[in-house]
């Protein structure tokens, strides 16, 4: 199970590169201006900067175009991989445009370019299916959005998953718009190969009272006053 960070929260970053848990971080404009950016690249080096002192690698980091046009995007993905110059920067393409217009030309260019691409807000395995064979690294499904719209997130996973397979493509699933800690383990067993967690579920994922208990019993069995 792979997990992302799915925030712009330098602290929470952090906290969760140092325990060894994030195997990367996943970005949206929402999340950079919930953090308080206003320099998206100045926020993603900042980031880049925590990767490389906790992982000393070069662990997958999304960075979202925020254009609409297919040019734009292309020329943006292009102008912040170059901004950043680090092996692990993905680049997140949303699947349509607010036009309704697919993207799949741009996945397709950029990923020809040798750009890693993350296809993001797919709410349906055929627009995921689509991605993949224009050449998305990554298809990000959003979980909890596609229920909103009343498809069924599970669903949309396996099925996805199963074509991935079935046709050999080299894309991974990424399940996104995680809002409840157990919808980790749901997506997980669902197919996805990697989950983006907010990180305030780790705490609640991490959380046995049996463990506590367990603690709290050796420790006073051992004379340590708690
Ligand atoms: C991640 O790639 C997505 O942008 C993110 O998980 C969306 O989450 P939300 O639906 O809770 O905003």
């Amino acid at each position: 199970m792979i997990l992302f960070i799915d925030t712009a929260d330098l602290g929470e970053i952090e906290r969760w590169l140092a325990a060894g848990v994030g195997d990367g971080v996943t970005t949206n404009p929402t999340l950079l201006k919930k953090a308080g950016f206003k320099e998206p690249v100045e926020a993603w080096k900042r980031i880049i900067g925590l990767i490389q002192k906790h992982s000393g690698d070069s662990l997958p980091l999304s960075v979202e175009v925020f254009r609409d046009d297919a040019e734009g995007m292309v020329e943006q993905a292009t102008e912040f991989v170059s901004a950043l110059g680090y092996a692990g920067t993905t680049v997140k393409i949303p699947i349509q445009a607010t036009d309704g217009s697919d993207r799949l030309g741009v996945i397709k260019t950029l990923s020809d370019s040798g750009v890693a691409v993350n296809c993001t807000a797919c709410m349906h395995w055929f627009q995921a299916f689509c991605a993949a064979k224009a050449g998305a690294r990554y298809v990000s499904l959003l979980y909890r959005r596609s229920i909103d719209s009343g498809l069924d997130g599970l669903d949309m996973i396996r099925r996805t998953r199963g074509l991935l397979d079935e046709h050999g493509l080299g894309a991974e699933i990424i399940a996104g718009s995680i809002r409840q800690a157990q919808d980790v383990l749901d997506v997980y067993e669902a197919g996805a190969h990697v989950i983006t967690v907010p990180p305030q579920f780790f705490p609640q994922l991490l959380h046995q009272q049996k463990s506590v208990d367990t603690q709290r019993q050796f420790l006073t069995d051992a004379g340590v006053q708690v």
